[in-house]
């Protein structure tokens, strides 16, 4: 007896997530943004790749493995923002506390406390034992992006806020409340996400550990593959709501000034 009331416990727990998966995809999709307007990342080849930038207010997931470049990449929409477009950027870093990040991104050239302190950029850190504190103070995100015109936002990365959740279920839910409340900041939104596994070119779509791809409006994913002693970068642009985009897997680099990709050259499966 006791069994099956746990077990029909089990189902009707199992209803109530996939009623909010579907309340939760209903206003995601609701709030998707207008196609149109492009928002240049300043990324060496990327708008071209991109068909002309991201599109204006849309959500990209930008995926690959530890390493892989999403931090600098995401770091480099928002100083370009400033820097080229005239755009203020808001960077949310999510585990990874502001000295070390500032330390790390001196090598790639860029002074982020300089930024900062010139009102070039404006920079978050959710230290390990505060992540919880980005739900709760979404009122405060939201007011500082609306009083000091937040053009372009990165939050970096997704994974430790959805561990906020116990149960793997709850997390995939929680990830797609995320991209709703994300799209009612109005912004241009990077969000970094750790992948799922080992990701080769042959296996098919890669996807990341709670498939926020699944709601965004764009995904791009970035590879470091290891072929014979080395490892090469690529950039592929796997999904981008309204945009003619690249289907190619691009050459890319990292060093002083960020990330480059090469969309004309091709990416040699022999040489990766
Ligand atoms: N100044 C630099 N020159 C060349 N490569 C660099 C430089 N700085 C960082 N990198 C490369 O970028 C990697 C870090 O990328 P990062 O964006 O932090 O990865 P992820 O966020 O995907 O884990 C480093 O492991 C290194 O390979
Ligand atoms: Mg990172």
């Amino acid at each position: 007896m006791a069994e099956k009331k746990s077990e029909i416990d089990f189902l009707s727990e199992l209803e109530k997530i996939k009623e909010k998966r579907k309340a939760a995809l209903r206003t995601s999709e609701a709030a998707a943004p207008k196609r149109g307007e492009r928002v240049k990342s300043g990324i060496d080849g990327l708008d071209e790749a991109l068909g002309g930038g991201f599109v204006k207010n849309s959500v990209i997931v930008i995926a690959g493995p530890n390493g892989s470049g999403k931090t600098v990449s995401s770091m480099q929409f928002i100083i370009n923002g400033m820097l080229k477009y005239d755009e203020l950027g808001l960077f949310i870093s999510i585990d990874e506390e502001k000295r070390p990040m500032c330390e790390n991104m001196r090598s790639l050239g860029w002074d982020l406390e300089k930024l900062e302190k010139e009102k070039k950029m404006v920079f978050i850190d959710y230290p390990h034992h505060e992540v919880e504190q980005f739900y709760t103070q979404e009122n405060t995100i939201l007011n500082l992006i609306k009083s000091m015109g937040v053009k372009r936002v990165v939050v970096d990365s997704a994974v430790p806020l959805a561990l906020v959740y116990e149960k793997e279920d709850e997390r995939r839910v929680g990830m797609i409340d995320l991209v709703s409340k994300i799209r009612r900041w109005n912004c241009t939104t990077l969000i970094t996400c750790e992948d799922k596994g080992k990701a080769e070119i042959s296996q098919g779509m890669p996807s990341t550990k709670y498939e926020i791809e699944s709601v965004a409006d764009g995904y791009i994913y970035l590879y470091n593959l290891y072929r014979e002693g080395e490892r090469k970068r690529a950039l592929e642009i796997l999904k981008m709501r309204g945009s003619a985009h690249s289907n190619k897997l691009i050459p890319m680099e990292i060093g002083e000034g960020g990330m480059r990709i090469f969309p004309k050259k091709r990416f040699d499966y022999r040489d990766a």
